[in-house]
């Protein structure tokens, strides 16, 4: 038998309920911020993953489905979404046009990582990306949205917050780390030994344990801010607490991916397991700059939904639209008449084959209808119809044409 590859999902059924709520609320969400849908192709040139994820990054280095098409292209599945809609902002001259743009996306990202629970390599994601705006409202905005989009779907979570400085103060600090990671000798184990070359602030987030306690006195990088990045994530944290948003300050969040600046978060949850990220963003002002745009302000997030199906908790009113039944043959080419009127305005599906009412009434549960409806030879007599409301458990007889 043929199967899916591993760490790719078939979603159906009751998960493709969750996956649909989520996409509702969080577009809502979405939209209420001001932010509007846009689609990128699933497959782009690589060498833009490479310019804007970072050629450093494990997602370039590791975990790319690259491979040359029939055209001789060097080509890429997504592994993540932010790249994408800046090149469509660049390609549509929309840096040049100046102003606020504001968009949200959901799809398939790509990923060659060792799959685990919680850890594909086709997985979807739900994200947004704000061009144009300086201000650190913007971030503390978008974070306000991922709280608002996780309090509608009823999840609990925890916000890691930290700061990673701009063009400023960076280089300084990189400096000290290196110096640091340099006194450090073998003691760190070979991924740091790379990344110490390619980008040393990701050694701060090295999960090997014996790495993890040595960093405990590396240079904090919140010590090293400029004023101006300083005062950015003072102001941010003022705008979180103004707001009731709880977070904690970890300097040792750096985040997997090489364009951010400024503000980095995490949002996690203690109650799937080990790969614990629901959504993590950040600030990317020299993104844009770097992809030859206009140099052009930018901060936004993305939200693993496969880990957020694991948390939904769906209101009880999912039920939705009718599904009609026949209890006699003779009542078969009426049940798909009225069937195909309802369908002018609801959900409605129906079972070409006389069933007794048990089975009807099993299959509307399974259709998840809130309104299972059948018809045998005495309703079609009176033109009448049984109609039982499964979200409230009420039933009566009513006319055919009242349906
Ligand atoms: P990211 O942290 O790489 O950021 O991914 C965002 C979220 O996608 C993670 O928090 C996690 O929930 C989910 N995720 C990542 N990898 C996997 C995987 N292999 N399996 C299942 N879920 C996964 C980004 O992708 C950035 N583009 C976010 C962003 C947007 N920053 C600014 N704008």
């Amino acid at each position: 038998m043929v199967k899916s590859l591993r760490g790719m999902n078939d979603i159906l059924s009751e998960d493709y309920q969750r996956y649909t709520y989520f996409i509702k609320i969080a577009s809502e969400v979405a939209t209420r911020y001001g932010f509007h849908f846009i689609e990128t192709p699933l497959l782009e040139e690589t060498a833009l993953f490479k310019r804007s994820v970072g050629e450093s990054s494990d997602i370039v280095g590791k975990e790319m489905y690259q491979f040359i098409d029939k055209g001789k292209n060097d080509v890429c599945l997504r592994p993540e979404g932010t790249a994408g809609v800046v090149r469509a902002f660049i390609q549509k001259k929309l840096d040049k046009a100046g102003g606020i743009h504001r968009y949200f996306y959901h799809g398939s990202m790509f990923r060659y990582e060792r799959p685990q629970k919680g850890r594909l390599r086709q997985f979807h994601q739900f994200g947004v990306e704000s061009f144009g705006l300086e201000s650190v409202y913007e971030d503390a905005s978008v974070i306000m949205m991922v709280s608002d989009i996780l309090k509608e779907l009823g999840i609990g979570y925890k916000l890691q917050l930290n700061s990673l400085g701009d063009n400023n103060c960076m280089p300084q600090y990189r400096e000290k780390l290196i110096s640091f990671i340099d006194s450090c000798g073998n003691d760190i184990c070979s991924d740091c030994q790379r990344r110490k070359d390619t980008n040393p602030i990701r050694v701060l987030d090295c999960k090997n344990s014996s790495c993890k306690k040595l960093y405990e006195n590396a240079p904090k990088l919140l010590q090293n801010l400029c004023e101006s990045c300083n005062d950015d994530f003072t102001k941010l944290k003022g705008i979180l607490d103004e707001n009731n948003i709880d977070y904690e300050i970890d300097t040792h969040l750096v985040r997997g991916l090489d364009y951010y600046c400024k503000t980095a978060f995490e949002f996690v949850s203690d109650d799937i397991g080990s790969q614990s990220a629901i959504a993590g963003g950040g600030r990317y002002d020299r993104l844009i700059e770097f992809l030859d745009g206009k140099p052009t302000p930018a901060v936004g997030f993305a939200m693993g939904i496969e880990r957020l199906m694991e948390l939904i908790k769906m209101p009880d009113d999912s039920r939705d639209g009718y599904y009609l039944g026949a209890l006699d043959d003779e009542a078969i080419s009426t049940i798909v008449s009225a069937t195909q009127k309802l369908r002018k305005t609801s959900k409605a599906t129906c079972d070409y084959k006389k069933r007794n009412l048990q089975k009807h009434l099993k299959a509307a549960d399974r259709a998840n209808a809130q309104y299972c409806a059948v018809i045998g030879s005495n309703e079609l007599k009176d033109a009448t119809i049984w109609i039982k409301n499964l979200q409230n458990k009420t039933e009566e007889t009513i006319s055919l044409k009242e349906l």
